[in-house]
């Protein structure tokens, strides 16, 4: 699949079939996850592949959220942050978030590249999830991202206002956007 489709394609799912995604796939996701610029190239992330239905539910309790349990796999991204602010004092809390969501990004275009489904989950109880996978006092939790195959129609891609979102030299100057020309030379 051509970048932009997947940029254009990703899109949150919330509904799972019942079919099966080979674990390699899972792996190839976060393979392209570890391709996301870190900070100082520390990369301090972890992840954990889940497939045990018990852990599964445990995981969708622990968000209250039922539907993630339907996933064949569910990966929870797990990052040392004191890793960052050892090496960036405080900007490192926030770099270990930028990259942990770069990370994340990756992981969810590659998914939408194979054709699978997944979801960015931010709500969920950290406490309770570190204490169901044994994760280490020191990690945090940033995201768990169910995978499955889409169940039912495909979601249609968004369309986006670019106007509302961009500012030309300074804040709140605003022009048309003409999409892929060179502003220089829009003469706009
Ligand atoms: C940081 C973050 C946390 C999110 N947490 C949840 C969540 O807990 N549950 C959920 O269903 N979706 C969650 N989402 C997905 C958003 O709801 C979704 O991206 C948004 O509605 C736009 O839809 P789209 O992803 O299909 O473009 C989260 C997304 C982000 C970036």
């Amino acid at each position: 699949m051509k970048l932009q489709d997947a940029i254009e394609k990703r899109r949150s799912i919330r509904k799972f079939s019942d079919k099966k995604v080979s674990w390699d796939m899972v792996l190839e996701a976060i393979d392209a996850a570890n391709q996301a610029p870190f900070a100082g190239n520390i990369n301090n992330l972890q992840f954990i592949i889940v497939s045990d239905q018990e852990n599964k539910n445990q995981l969708a309790k622990s968000s209250q959220q039922t539907w993630i349990a339907d996933a064949p796999y569910i990966v929870v991204v797990c990052a040392e942050t004191k890793k960052l602010e050892n090496h960036y004092d405080k900007l490192g809390i926030k770099y270990s978030k930028q990259q942990a969501g770069a990370a994340i990004e990756n992981f969810l275009l590659k998914i939408t590249d194979m054709k699978l489904a997944s979801c960015w989950i931010g709500a969920f109880s950290e406490e309770q999830i570190k204490s169901t996978l044994k994760i280490p006092e020191k990690y945090d939790v940033e995201a768990i991202l169910p995978i499955g195959k889409e169940k039912g129609k495909i979601k249609a891609p968004r369309k986006h206002n670019l106007e509302t979102s961009i500012h030309w030299d300074k804040w709140g100057v605003q022009k048309k956007p003409i999409i892929f020309k060179d502003p220089s030379t829009s003469g706009s």
